[in-house]
């Protein structure tokens, strides 16, 4: 068990990757993460305002800036390593900025045609995050979360658990993601994250759409405030 609570793990997991998230996220998942923001991006079409919450480096901030070259884009993220990352390698956009808060205190005093969060949900508070969205997010506005699942199937689980091993081990050669290899499939294993999020955007009246994505490793929700 982890004793921490999953807030906690935030700058235990972050104060010290910033440098290597991109290859570590790309590698740890074979690529997996390419697809799945892209599958994020399926879900925008003409927003004029994005919210990109734990924008962290900036890998989906800028995917979304590539698909909709109008729009204008905040990224905000509770860790300065990651967003001075960001900014560093997006500094030629001029549409995106970034803001240092935490997205349960989030306090932009505007709304936006869209709020994405990929690998946010599982550290937050459902009812804090989607009261926080929902008080930034335009009528007909979507939040959209992404983050990672422990898999139905059970020979899936099989696989899965074997690999988080291999992970543990590979922690030894890249000491910064060794606690991240050791406490992540703890937290993904716990979170009800998809089951508390679905029903807090419901409880607001929201209409929601859930997709799994890769036999059940991560999962999309989509809530559409329709008033
Ligand atoms: C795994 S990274 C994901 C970054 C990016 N969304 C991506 O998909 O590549 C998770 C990010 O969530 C940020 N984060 C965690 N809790 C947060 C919070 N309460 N408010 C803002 N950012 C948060 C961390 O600082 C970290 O940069």
């Amino acid at each position: 068990m982890i004793k921490e609570s999953p807030k906690d793990l935030v700058p235990k997991f972050f104060n010290n990757t910033s440098n290597s998230y991109d290859r570590i996220v790309n590698w740890t998942t074979f690529g997996k993460d390419s697809f799945w923001k892209h599958e994020i991006l399926e879900q925008l079409s003409n927003e004029r305002t994005v919210l990109d919450l734990a924008c962290g480096t900036g890998i989906l901030t800028r995917q979304i800036a590539e698909k909709l070259p109008n729009v204008e884009i905040i990224g905000v993220d509770i860790t300065k390593n990651y967003l001075e990352k960001a900014k560093e390698k997006l500094n030629l956009y001029q549409n995106i900025s970034f803001v240092n808060q935490d997205a349960e205190k989030l306090n932009l005093g505007k709304k936006f045609d869209c709020i994405t969060a990929s690998y946010l949900p599982k550290y937050c508070i459902a009812d804090v995050l989607v009261k926080n969205c929902l008080e930034h997010l335009n009528v007909g506005g979507k939040i959209i979360l992404h983050d990672f699942t422990y898999p139905k199937n059970r020979l899936i689980q099989k696989m899965w658990n074997f690999y988080f091993k291999l992970l543990f081990l590979a922690g030894f050669f890249i000491p910064n993601w060794k606690q991240v290899f050791v406490d992540l499939p703890i937290l993904i294993k716990t979170t009800n994250w998809v089951r508390e999020y679905e029903e807090i955007m419901k409880n607001y009246g929201l209409k929601t759409y859930k997709q799994d994505l890769t036999w059940g490793f991560s999962t999309i929700i989509v809530g559409t405030k329709i008033d």
